[in-house]
């Protein structure tokens, strides 16, 4: 190699270092091709002299000056990669021209640079950073869009989700997401009764299409987050002792989402020991100690926007009972009969009720329930849902198709009082895994974490790494004064 080329790639290798030193940040984010690609299929799919209109998702208080963290509207993430507040975007079907002449078919109005904002709040990408990192052309601060010249008579219908209620006022900025709603609704001349002209149906269907197929650059992202999860319930599962408590639990999965890059949990994590587990929902996570009970843990890593949902039952001493056994299986064998109906174009009751059939007959079987009718006491949910970047994500479609990825989550639930043996009782099993609908058959994402009765066991059984960290409870009064 020539010495002058030598010294031109070590220039550019120190100049690399630097840029990257620099950051360090995530370099796997959507690209901007990706959001271009996704305002022009929903551009494709709007009716004539249209327009959707997107607004940022608000902040909201959560206490005195504190908000909360902040999350993007998902169809702003979408259709932008924008991830700030205060925004609104227009995607318009024909291209247009303003009432001073200029050409475009879109247009994005996001909040300003700010640098005692961004000194207190965090850094803004303003206009300039959104042209240079998202790569959208037309776009403008807020405080633009007021007198921006966009010829609303030639608009017959506006697809929208809505405006955002509960809107807080930025202690920052001149324009903010209420101004926005405020001038958009002056400049179109909005009449709340109108839901031909202002239709949000027409908005959910168009974007049900687009989102309930997953697109491979969607897929590397939605993978990430199913394998975190995975990687959350298996370092739980090695570390859980009967001593633990459900908040314990759940700091842990949530460490090893952090510990992998997840930005947050895609829902309220649900970490539900012995009767706890029969709330479906629950979040509280506030019983100090696990004991001898089952645990249902139902946590999603949230990757650059894409959440999982990951469910596993795992007994905290180690081994299933006789009855949690039998419980466990059943539910297992519903998700099985299930997985055997998942393909593009099968639809999607009938792998529901494959999987209740199993659980019905089960449920008899057992003397738990005494006609097939009651089944729902026990199963109260559905089987399954899409994922993406809701946890229960925007669809369409009556079948399945290639690309969709959905949760198989069957359960049985039985609070203490049931009207059956009370050996039963107190027992929670939900499984739910995150599959991706293939040609002929579907791929299960969340085969990282195990799923049979010996391969839980089995894994609890492991040395964990978390075992030194997890501490003995802290006295009030012991501690060292340094
Ligand atoms: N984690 C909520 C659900 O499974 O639907
Ligand atoms: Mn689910
Ligand atoms: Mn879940």
């Amino acid at each position: 190699m020539k010495r002058q080329t030598f010294s031109l790639l070590l220039f550019f290798l120190c100049v690399f270092q630097y840029i990257t030193a620099q950051t360090d940040l995530p370099t796997d984010y959507l690209s901007p091709a990706f959001h271009e690609s996704r305002r022009q299929a929903l551009r494709e799919l709007l009716p004539e002299q249209s327009v959707a209109v997107i607004f940022s998702y608000p902040v909201r208080k959560f206490s005195n000056d504190v908000d909360y963290i902040y999350h993007a509207n998902p169809d702003m993430y979408y259709f932008t990669g924008y991830r700030e507040p205060h925004a609104v975007l227009l995607i318009f079907k024909e291209s247009q021209t303003s009432t001073t002449g200029d050409n475009y078919k879109e247009l994005f109005f996001v909040q300003e640079r700010n640098e005692q904002a961004e000194r207190w709040t965090g850094r803004r990408l303003g206009a300039e950073g959104v042209r240079k990192q998202l790569g959208i052309q037309n776009v403008y601060t807020g405080e633009e869009f007021a007198d921006f010249p966009i010829n609303f008579s030639a608009i017959k219908k506006v697809v929208t989700p809505g405006f955002p209620d509960d809107v807080a006022d930025s202690r920052w900025d001149k324009a903010d997401l209420f101004d926005l709603i405020q001038q958009f609704k002056t400049k179109s001349n909005y009449k709340e009764t109108d839901h031909k002209q202002f239709d949000k149906n027409l908005f959910f269907h168009l974007t049900g299409q687009l989102r309930e197929i997953k697109t491979p650059e969607e897929l590397v992202l939605i993978r990430k987050a199913v394998e975190i999860s995975c990687m959350g319930q298996n370092e739980v599962m090695k570390a859980v002792k009967p001593g633990m408590s459900e908040l314990e639990i759940q700091g842990l999965h949530e460490f090893v989402h952090k510990k992998y890059g997840a930005e947050a949990v895609g829902y309220g994590s649900i970490v539900g020991s012995g009767e706890n587990g029969c709330i479906l929902h629950y979040m509280e996570n506030t019983r100090t100690r696990v004991g001898n009970d089952l645990i249902l843990m139902d946590v999603g890593a949230q990757y650059h926007g894409y959440t999982a949902d990951v469910t596993r039952t795992i007994p905290a001493n180690g081994t299933f009972s006789a009855e949690e056994r039998a419980i466990y299986q059943l539910v297992y064998n519903a998700q099985e009969a299930a997985f055997e109906i998942l393909k593009d174009g099968a639809s999607f009751s009938e792998a529901s009720d494959a999987a209740k059939e199993v659980i019905a007959d089960g449920l008899l079987k057992l003397n738990i329930i005494k006609n097939k009718e009651d089944v729902s006491k026990y199963y109260p949910h559905g089987l399954l849902h899409h994922i993406g970047l809701d946890v229960h994500d925007r669809n369409f479609s009556k079948t399945m198709k290639q690309g969709m990825v959905i949760t198989i989550e069957p359960g049985i639930y039985i609070p203490s009082d049931s009207d059956c043996d009370k050996k039963w009782w107190g027992i929670a099993v939900r499984i739910e895994d995150d599959v991706l609908i293939r040609k002929n058959d579907y791929e299960l994402l969340s085969i990282y974490s195990p799923r049979k009765i010996e391969d839980i066991e089995k894994m609890i059984a492991q040395i964990s790494a978390l075992d030194d960290f997890v501490l003995p409870p802290l006295k009030s009064g012991e501690k060292k004064a340094f």
